[in-house]
């Protein structure tokens, strides 16, 4: 490792106080404009970097590596998921990836508690009728919706944001039940009073809402499947603050049209932006642009941990988040 300050290529704006750290710290080259970059601007940045800080939305794929200049060492990711990002090629060609988890955990949760709310509850078709100027005052059984507190919660991957979920939907009163890779240790479970189904099928059957946090791998894209979904009461909710490819979005979509479901609320989608136009008129959906961890406090967080793994590597160490192979 040589002196000269490490260059880092950022993909997207960041919030400004991590920006103007990375200028004082490296020989950065920010996005001032925020437009996404094309995949010839990605290919310039790989040649060019040592550090390249991606974000969501960037294709990190084994061809874009293919491009990649031999002083690329490290992928700071600015984001807790990274399966936008060939992690096994970028290894096998040196390249380190570290993300940011950890500092998104209270938001996204706090999100997910709010559509767990929100979406039994009509909350969407409260407010249309508001904006529209439509109300006509209140009635015994106008916009009735349903109640949370005694209702079985299924939550789908108990990693740091199940968990956290779980603490608050306890304090709502809802029966935790989860499905995890691996079962937590009894004592976590316990003070989370919380049921772990073996088997997700048997768990789907059973929740009235189903909660989803587990990552998106290869395992785990279209785990809600037609076939899981119709497992799913009639009268259960869907709240997805994970990733849109876990679910079969189509299967949903009819599901939801044809009452096979009640509702959902959903922050992330398959195909990213490009949603299924036959959510976007339904009124059982809460459909939110993957918002989850959009707070002031959490997006600097995430810039500060993103410059703490550069700034970890640059002095010749491993960067705390890095991503290893067992995490793929
Ligand atoms: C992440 O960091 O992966 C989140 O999805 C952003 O909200």
């Amino acid at each position: 490792m040589t002196n000269a300050p490490l260059k880092v290529i950022v993909t997207r704006r960041l919030p400004e106080p991590v920006e103007t750290r990375m200028r004082e710290l490296f020989d950065v080259e920010l996005n001032e404009t925020d437009e996404k970059m094309d995949a010839a601007a990605l290919v310039d940045a790989v040649k060019r970097a040592d550090i390249l800080v991606p974000t969501l939305g960037d294709v990190i794929d084994q061809k874009l590596l293919a491009h990649a200049g031999k002083n690329l060492r490290l992928i700071a990711n600015y984001g807790a998921g990274f399966d936008h990002i060939d992690v096994q090629t970028a290894l096998q060609r040196g390249i380190m990836v570290s993300n940011t988890p950890g500092v998104l955990t209270d938001d996204t949760a706090d999100m997910t508690m709010a559509m767990i709310l929100a979406v039994p509850r009509r909350l969407r078709e409260g407010t249309v009728l508001m904006q529209r100027g439509e109300w006509q005052g209140w009635s015994p059984t106008a916009l009735m919706g349903h109640r949370i507190t005694g209702k079985r919660l299924g939550i789908l991957g108990m990693g740091r944001i199940g968990q956290a979920v779980a603490r608050r939907a306890k304090a709502f009163g809802l029966q935790v039940h989860y499905h995890n890779r691996r079962r937590l240790h009894l004592d976590t479970e316990a003070a989370l009073e919380a049921t772990y189904w073996e088997s997700l099928d048997q768990m789907l059957a059973r929740v009235d809402i189903l909660s989803i946090h587990c990552p998106h791998t290869p395992g785990t894209f279209h785990l809600l499947n037609a076939r899981r979904l119709k497992l799913m009461k009639p009268t259960s909710f869907i709240i997805n603050t994970a990733r849109g490819e876990i679910v079969d979005e189509n299967a949903l979509t009819r599901m939801l049209r044809s009452g096979e479901l009640a509702g959902a609320g959903l922050d992330v989608f398959e195909h990213g932006n490009d949603i299924n136009p036959r959510l976007k008129g339904l009124d059982n959906v809460l459909l939110l642009p993957h918002m989850g961890s959009a707070t002031v406090e959490g997006r600097i967080e995430m810039g500060e941990k993103v410059i703490i793994n550069i700034k970890t590597f640059a002095d010749g160490h491993r960067p705390p988040d890095q991503v290893v192979p067992s995490m793929l």
